[in-house]
């Protein structure tokens, strides 16, 4: 069976990387990829069509004999890639259009979190910027301010006091679509955790525990990214507190998005805060993580297209629980110059060849590009994703950090404190 990717960043090629392992599998294409897709082997290709050209995939995933599509990216989930193929009679994983509202719509979210009584943020919805702030005016404690709709990671507002929010508030109505509703929530505190499913609807499989790093300097300070870094297992999240999220968070969720006419075929990828009171959502992401994708799937030993597979035909319940490496790993995202805010391109990268000698490491490709010398330049914020295995998270650190080291271009950088936080805790 052929296998058709859809997406250009570290957790495509991470994902064209494990899906090509598979037995089952003979070509992946990936849409469109990038350096690290394009010199993977000969059995993973890139395709030059954008992930929004629906007609466009879909043709190419007749005329290539694509028995299975795997979208990366929420945007081609929100706009309908999962009903748009299935019309045309082919197999595609992750949610249809109006599931994926639990990642493009974070008032739809709250909602089905409200009617699910699941463990949430307290909050408002508002259809208009002027009651929001007449809302925020005689509240003067912590808040987080939300775009409803899609906004690349850049629709939420974490505030202090009203002043904050009320500025906020003003923010996202500019933001266009994406602001045309408000949610104002509660701010919690606590550590952030991820936590991945598969489900087809009926039965959820649960991935191990992984944890990203989403501010851009160590310590958990400067600018939020998309994700500086994540490891996986996260010894925070021990078995019973697994099991926990699992009976009052994944399965009512699945649940409710069932009695909701809206029933949930995917990823269901859960962002937790562990307060003291206990873990609460966030918000819930329809899609494979990014960066967490690289650790979970290098930790991964069964057969991600069975996995696919089974969820698409509503057989989850009958395929063996996933196995996993025993090992953790960390991944460390090294980033261009100036990101998150405007960044150079172009830079050649050098070291890969390097890197690659070593055992028990990776390289994902996220923002590169081949010129017609096979150079690999930088054409992204967030670079590569360097992954190390390891007995333990220091070992594994130690790994992907060694790799690092190889690596070079002009302005590159990475934060230095991936996984430190699971440091200590004994697994
Ligand atoms: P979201 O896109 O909803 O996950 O928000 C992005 C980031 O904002 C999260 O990863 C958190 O760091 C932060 N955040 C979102 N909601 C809250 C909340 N209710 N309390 C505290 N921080 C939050
Ligand atoms: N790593 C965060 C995300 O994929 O949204």
């Amino acid at each position: 069976m052929n296998v058709l990717i859809v997406g250009s960043g570290g957790r495509e090629h991470v994902l064209a990387w494990r899906v090509a392992s598979s037995p089952r599998v003979k070509q992946v294409f990936v849409a469109r990829g990038n350096a690290g897709t394009a010199t993977e082997g000969n059995d993973i290709e890139n395709v030059d069509i954008d992930e929004l050209d629906f007609p466009a995939l879909i043709k190419f995933a007749k005329q290539n004999g694509v028995g299975l599509t795997v979208v990366g990216p929420e945007v081609p989930l929100c706009a309908g890639i999962v009903d748009a193929f299935e019309a045309a009679g082919l197999r595609i994983f992750g949610p249809n259009r109006v599931a994926a509202q639990l990642e493009g719509s974070k008032a739809f979210c709250k909602d089905i979190l409200h009617r699910g009584d699941i463990p949430t943020a307290t909050y408002n919805v508002f259809n208009d910027s002027h009651e929001a702030i007449r809302f925020l005016q005689n509240r003067d404690i912590p808040f987080v301010i939300k775009a409803d709709g899609l906004a690349a990671g850049k629709g939420v507002f974490v505030c202090d006091g009203n002043e904050e929010a009320i500025e906020a508030v003003r923010s996202v109505k500019n933001m266009g679509n994406a602001g045309n509703r408000i949610v104002i929530e509660e701010r919690l505190d606590g550590e952030e955790v991820s936590i991945l499913a598969i489900t087809d609807g009926t039965t959820i499989l649960t991935l191990q525990p992984a944890q990203d790093h989403k501010t851009a300097h160590d310590n958990d300070k400067g600018p939020n990214t998309g994700g500086m870094g994540a490891y996986s297992p996260v010894p925070l999240v021990d078995k019973e507190m697994l099991q926990w999220i699992e009976e009052r968070i994944l399965v009512p969720t699945v649940h409710t998005m069932n009695s909701n006419n809206t029933p949930f075929k995917g990823v269901l990828y859960a962002g937790l805060m562990i307060t003291k009171h206990g873990p609460k959502v966030l918000e819930y992401n329809v899609r494979f993580g990014d960066p967490e994708c690289q650790p979970l799937l290098m930790r991964l030993k069964t057969d991600i297209v069975e996995i696919f597979e089974a969820t698409i035909d509503g057989k989850l319940d009958q395929i063996n629980l996933p196995e996993w490496d025993e090992r953790s790993a960390v991944c460390v995202v090294m980033a261009s110059k100036g990101y998150p805010n405007y960044y150079t391109k172009g830079e050649e990268i050098r070291g890969l060849a390097d890197a690659a000698t070593l055992p028990d490491t990776k390289v994902f490709h996220a923002g590169t590009i081949l010129d017609q010398n096979n150079r690999v330049l930088t054409n992204g914020g967030r670079v590569l994703g360097v992954t190390g295995l390891g007995n333990t998270i220091p070992e594994a650190k130690l790994a992907a950090y060694t790799a690092v080291q190889k690596i070079r271009w002009d302005g590159a950088w990475c934060r230095k404190d991936i996984s430190d936080k699971a440091a200590g805790i004994p697994r």
